[in-house]
């Protein structure tokens, strides 16, 4: 019933196991020496199955935390206007921080929460997306590991909605 609206599979499950286990390496190699323990914080709901397979792929100490912030509404475009509507529970101050979404795409999102949670003071801030569309981006993002670049399509699965649906398909498809 659902799947009529996806028209082709992107990023199979292979791959996406293959791209969260590079990620990690990444993400391990930078972090080697940290002294506290790292602070992956995800953004909701999107990330919620990448930021689930990424930690597992990570190997140094780490501690999970959320954020959900409104961005698309039930569309598919997004609004400049970014507003908090759960925040973390830690306090990142002071702590290496590790930023993660499932996809950025005009680049809005992750850009306002950067600069929020950068007025938060962390030690360190890096950013990490499973998708990226850069032929999209209509502000500039610093994206420290980034999983797959993908055309200008919009995608569902491994997390990813549309009007809240297809989060739960095991691949990235595109939508029809
Ligand atoms: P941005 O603010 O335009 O970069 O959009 C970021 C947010 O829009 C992401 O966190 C996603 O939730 C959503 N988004 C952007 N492109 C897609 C897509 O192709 N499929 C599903 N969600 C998307
Ligand atoms: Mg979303």
């Amino acid at each position: 019933m659902t799947e009529k609206r996806i028209s082709k599979i992107l990023i199979t499950e292979q791959e996406i196991a293959k791209t969260v286990e590079q990620l990690g390496k990444n993400i391990t190699s930078v972090y080697q020496d940290i002294e506290e323990e790292l602070i992956v914080v995800g953004l909701l709901k999107g990330a919620f199955i990448f930021m689930s397979d990424l930690i597992r792929a990570i190997n140094v100490p780490l501690i999970v935390d959320f954020m959900t912030v409104s961005s698309y509404g039930t569309g598919t475009v997004s609004s400049g206007d970014v507003k908090i509507v759960m925040d973390l529970d830690s306090s990142i101050e002071n702590r290496d921080v590790l930023l993660v979404e499932d996809i950025v795409d005009t680049g809005n999102t992750f850009k306002k929460v950067v600069r929020m949670l950068n007025n938060r003071n962390p030690k360190s801030l890096r950013t990490c997306s499973f998708l990226n569309k850069p032929s999209r981006r209509v502000v500039e993002v610093d994206l420290d590991f980034c999983g797959r670049d993908i055309p200008d399509e919009f995608v569902c699965g491994y997390g990813l909605d549309y009007d809240q649906k297809f989060r739960e398909l095991p691949y990235i498809g595109v939508l029809e």
